[in-house]
């Protein structure tokens, strides 16, 4: 290789347009999901700790829907509020519950948003686990096999509501097995599962258990939730997901785990997303506020380098922005 002087990396760095056409990594809008919390009986509402992010209801949709179909958003990922809760999180898995409502309605308002539907108990139980609870001599815990059939069951009552994918999220062994047996004894073998497949227990997630209406009210979620530290773990739940027969992998959080992101990037050859949690949001969000960082520039350079690092898909609640800023552009 030359080097200085006849090597100048600079050369390239000096004109404009040839530095965007240089560019190694492009961020566009077919890159991103927008999360969209729908709640039931109640009406819309800002999450407090995440300005910009609403809790809406059904009869908010139309609008919503209008405004992300004319930001060209190319896809949701959809949560639920429940009216009630119990033990069971059964409004997470009865027919026509908030989720499918949402579904049935978004697909009749914009046919064709994906519309990818986030399956896990923690919005619809009394004691916000991902699983079913269960007493184990003095303790409580999470109970796996018996969860599955649930998160199946809510998984097959989303797809024949009209959602296009699938997107566990609750950390439970062999969902994606389970999920993938329901939807294709049920003709739905064409729907494609996104696996949250690495989801570390993780303190980024805080914002959202406000939006979600989520938080675990008693211990935490690192019985099914991934350590912060482990990363050949994250290559074990990937490569046991794929062989369960997840199409898409999600690793989560983002920015902190972007390691993580790369490494399933060389080792698999599926489709990877990368979710940027409401943590990431709202740590961005306050100091944008503050006005001591630049909102814009910080956004596109998170969301850039998730990319660089092997994201295909990014989950974002910046999507709304971002796709205003890029239509600034045209
Ligand atoms: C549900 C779920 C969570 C997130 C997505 N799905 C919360 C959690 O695991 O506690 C977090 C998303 C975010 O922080 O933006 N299990």
């Amino acid at each position: 290789m030359p080097q200085f002087p006849i090597a100048r990396p600079r050369r390239l760095r000096e004109n404009a347009t040839l530095r965007k056409m240089l560019q190694e990594t492009r961020l566009s809008l077919q890159d991103l999901i927008y999360p969209l919390f729908i709640v039931e009986g109640r009406s819309k509402k800002e999450v407090g700790s995440m300005p910009g992010v609403f809790q809406l209801s059904l009869g908010d949709l139309e609008k919503e829907i209008a405004e992300i179909v004319s930001l060209k958003i190319p896809a949701l990922l959809l949560f639920g509020l429940p009216a009630s809760k119990d033990n069971l999180g059964s409004s997470a898995y009865a027919q026509n519950n908030i989720v499918c409502e949402a579904i049935r309605k978004i697909k009749l308002l914009a046919p064709k948003l994906l519309l990818i539907s986030d399956i896990c108990l923690c919005e619809y139980t009394e004691h916000g686990h991902c699983g079913l609870v269960e007493s184990r001599g003095n303790s409580q815990i999470i109970h796996n096999d018996k969860s599955l059939e649930w998160l199946a069951q809510m998984a097959l009552v989303h797809a024949q509501a009209g959602a296009d994918l699938i997107a566990p999220s609750d950390m439970m062994d062999g969902r994606v097995a389970a999920i993938r047996k329901i939807l294709d004894a049920n003709d739905f073998a064409h729907i494609p599962i996104l696996s949250y497949a690495v989801k570390y227990a993780s303190a980024f997630y805080g914002p959202f258990r406000d939006a979600a209406e989520s938080a675990p009210q008693f211990g935490d979620r690192a019985s099914y939730q991934m350590d912060p530290a482990n990363s050949r773990e994250a290559l074990r739940e990937a490569a046991l997901d794929i062989e369960e027969g997840a199409d898409i992998l999600m690793v989560k959080p983002g920015l902190p785990y972007l390691d993580i992101v790369k490494k399933l990037k060389d080792e698999f050859h599926v489709p990877l997303a990368v979710y940027q949690v409401s943590g990431e949001y709202s740590m961005i969000r306050a100091a944008a506020e503050k006005g001591w960082i630049d909102e814009k520039k910080l956004v596109l350079e998170s969301l850039l380098s998730m990319k660089r690092a092997g994201a295909d898909l990014i989950i974002t609640y910046f999507a709304k922005q971002v796709a205003a800023w890029f239509k600034e552009q045209l």
